[in-house]
This record gives C-alpha cells, structure tokens and sequence, in this order.
C-alpha cells in the first residue's frame, strides 16, 4: 500500500528501510524521499516507526566514559 503518494512509497519499502537501521523521519526523508512534499504521509509514517523517539540510543553507563569521570565541577560556597 502506497502511504507517500508523492514519492510513490509504499509501507513494505519504509518498513524494509526500517528493518535496515533507518529510525527517524528525517532519515526516511533522506533514504526515500517521504514526507518531503506535501506532508500527508507523516502520521502514517511516524506510526510505522512505531511511535517512539528512536532517536534516543542507550549509552552504556557514564563511568565508561573517562571524559565524563575526569570533569570536576567547583561548587560556590
Ligand atoms: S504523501 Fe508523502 S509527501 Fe505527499
């Protein structure tokens, strides 16, 4: 089912890009083109990324960042 009409996108398309590591919009944007003319496509496209700020990556723990562990923060009295 095509869900960008402008770009003659389809639904497998966007979720094979999913399935490949796109997770943002704009990153669809890029790689297919959806969303970049009339913008009906979005809402649609937002609920196959699932809904969810994939743009958040889950970083391991501070402490395994030694920049992080080095940075000193003086405190006024
Ligand atoms: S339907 Fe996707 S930009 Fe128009």
């Amino acid at each position: 089912m095509y869900v960008c009409v402008c770009k003659a996108v389809t639904d497998s398309q966007i979720k094979t890009a999913i399935e490949n590591g796109v997770c943002t919009r704009k990153q669809l944007f890029q790689c297919l083109g959806v969303g970049g003319d009339c913008g009906k496509c979005n809402k649609q496209v937002k609920e196959l990324l699932g809904g969810q700020d994939r743009r958040q990556v889950d970083l391991p723990p501070a402490q395994n960042y030694p920049v992080f562990n080095s940075i000193q923060i003086e405190v006024p009295a």
